[in-house]
């Protein structure tokens, strides 16, 4: 039966005459380079559509719950719109039934952590950033980001979560500093890396270290080339499809076949 499942076709608009998926790419590279420069931009616009979105959410979610996430995502800058600060609670309150550990790649100033945190309880929550913001992107996604971009102290992160039990702090690039979870099982890893290399090497470390329906997300998919490559080159020959959603976000649910 795995065997008819084809890759889904990208949800992204690619298929209106007029468009044009290169000048698209570039238009979005432009406006990530703009945001990832200007914090002032990003509280205007990331955080007022946060604001929004999570107004919207309060006619018909949980109020406590809502109120927990609003609170974290104004505690602290983020990039995650409301609807995706929603998506993570609920997926790490989710995966919380399965007995794994979670783990995000990305932790900027901890909101998105603090997200998992609370509403996973996981018995270990991996946090991985080189904390020094991206690395040297490669040529492609150069137009769009910056070496430093997104820089965070490690000392100011580990304050703001103190409260938070479980917690294992990696700093360094990925690639250098996955060994201690090397022998760990996942039910929920968030990844937010923004780069391609980043996010190829993250699917290649945690896919085979899911448990049968853990999960996979990954911000920024629709918004950014390389995170978009990374996913579609590493599932092209698997049998999990990249389940887009309607924000930026991406998830991958591993099938026990693979487990
Ligand atoms: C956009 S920020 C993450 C935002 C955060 N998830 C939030 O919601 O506020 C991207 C982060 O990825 C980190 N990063 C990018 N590539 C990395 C790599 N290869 N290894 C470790 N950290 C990396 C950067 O240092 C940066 O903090």
């Amino acid at each position: 039966m795995l065997d008819t499942i084809t890759p889904a076709p990208t949800l992204v608009r690619t298929d209106d005459p007029g468009h044009d998926p290169a000048r698209a790419a570039r238009r979005w590279q432009r406006l990530h380079r703009l945001f990832a420069r200007s914090r002032a931009l990003r509280a205007v616009t990331v955080g007022g559509l946060a604001r929004i979105e999570l107004g919207i959410q309060g006619g018909h979610k949980c109020p406590d719950i809502m109120a927990t996430i609003r609170r974290v995502r104004g505690e602290r800058e983020s990039l995650l719109s409301g609807n995706e600060a929603f998506m993570i609670y609920s997926l790490a309150r989710a995966q919380s039934r399965l007995d794994g550990e979670m783990a995000e790649v990305g932790v900027y100033q901890g909101c998105s952590a603090k997200l998992i945190s609370l509403a996973g309880r996981p018995r270990r929550l991996h946090l991985f950033d080189t904390f020094a913001g991206l690395p040297e992107p490669v040529s492609g996604e150069r137009r769009a980001m910056s070496k430093g971009h997104y820089a965070a102290s490690l000392g100011a992160v580990q304050a703001y979560l103190a409260d938070q039990p479980n917690l294992e702090f990696h700093q360094g690039m990925f690639s250098g500093t996955n060994n201690p979870a090397a022998a760990s099982r996942f039910s929920l890893v968030h990844l937010d890396v923004d780069l391609y290399e980043g996010t190829r090497e993250c699917l290649e470390f945690f896919y085979p270290r899911m448990l049968p329906g853990g999960i996979i997300v990954s911000h920024d998919y629709s918004y950014l080339a390389g995170v978009r490559a990374a996913f579609d080159e590493f599932l092209a020959d698997r049998p999990e499809i990249a389940i887009e959603l309607p924000s930026s976000q991406v998830m991958v649910v591993k099938l026990p076949q693979n487990g």
